[in-house]
């Protein structure tokens, strides 16, 4: 029997969906039930009825897909996949802040522990923030951990007063402005298609800015036949089919997200086998605090 085998007969048993985010491997995202950025996933998991979900992405998008189905087991192929930017910002920050600033409404990205989303009013994804940040009530606004996608929000909502937080997607951030133009220059007619978390040279170079799923839908819908890709070049695979006629072009240091490279079709049969890392189901004010702050999310999506 095959691994994939394996996997088809296993989820049967467990009454189980696979979900997975662009940035896995391949095989993992072949053998995926559904495919999606984290918008799309959050909102997938909070709408299926299988009993088992094996999420194939980093820790804050399986705590998230718990957060909004508590009664549903949640299996993560390896524990120790995490976003490092999920952690890149204090209480301190957020106290302060709101202490300065009477009235201060806090964003998180979804890219955020249920911890940093519990000191949180609403959360957002890369998808939504730009018409989420719009509906909101106040001027001032503190987004947290991402500074990046924070700025490109601003410039897209002028009419409030941002602050800002360190945080940063290592990934994202350490994309060479260089290396891009290079690109530019070896294919003219290409578009540049780029995710928010790219530092401000980068996102000066891009045709069009958006989430995982928006880039995708961009080079679906373009008529242009050529791209250069800035994000994590596991999107290729979901590039490919929706546009075999094009070309995707990647900058030179090819940007790799470790952590969700982690998830293999080995790991996938090991939690369904097994029913090994399990989300635990939290039921305190942290986790009460932090759903909402999610369905506040579907709610103005
Ligand atoms: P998307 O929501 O665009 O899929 O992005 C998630 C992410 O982790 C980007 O680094
Ligand atoms: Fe986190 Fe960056 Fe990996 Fe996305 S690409 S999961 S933001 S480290």
């Amino acid at each position: 029997m095959t691994k994939q085998e394996e996997i088809e007969q296993l989820k049967k048993e467990r009454d189980a969906v696979i979900l997975a985010h662009y940035y896995t491997r391949p095989e993992v995202q072949a053998i995926a039930d559904y495919i999606g950025d984290s918008y799309y996933l959050s909102e997938k998991a909070s709408s299926l009825t299988a009993k088992t979900i094996v999420f194939c992405g980093v820790s804050f998008m399986g705590e998230s897909a718990k957060l909004l189905n508590p009664d549903r087991t949640v299996l993560m192929p390896d524990e120790s996949a995490d976003c490092p930017m999920a952690h890149m910002v204090t209480r301190e920050t957020v106290e302060a802040a709101r202490k300065k600033y009477p009235g201060l409404v806090v964003v998180c990205y979804i890219n955020s522990t249920a911890e940093i989303k519990s000191w949180s009013d609403v959360c957002v994804t890369s998808a939504n923030a730009v018409r989420i940040v719009k509906k909101l009530p106040g001027r001032h606004v503190l987004f947290i951990p991402d500074r990046n996608l924070a700025r490109h929000v601003a410039s897209e909502v002028p009419d409030k007063i941002f602050h800002y937080n360190d945080g940063y997607c290592p990934v994202h951030e350490e994309m060479s402005a260089a290396e891009i133009r290079k690109l530019k220059e070896e294919h003219r007619d290409a578009q540049v298609l780029v995710h928010p978390e790219c530092g401000e040279e980068v996102l000066a170079l891009a045709d069009y800015t958006g989430s995982t799923t928006g880039i995708i839908q961009y080079a679906k819908n373009s008529a242009a036949g050529e791209f250069i890709i800035g994000t994590e070049s596991g999107v290729l695979y979901a590039l490919r089919q929706a546009r075999p006629d094009a070309a995707f072009y990647f900058p030179q240091t090819e940007p790799v997200c470790e952590n969700m490279k982690k998830i293999t079709l080995e790991k996938i049969a090991g939690v369904l086998r097994t029913g090994n890392n399990e989300l635990p189901r939290m039921e305190d004010q942290v986790s009460e605090a932090a759903g909402e702050t999610l369905k506040k999310m579907l709610a103005l999506a």
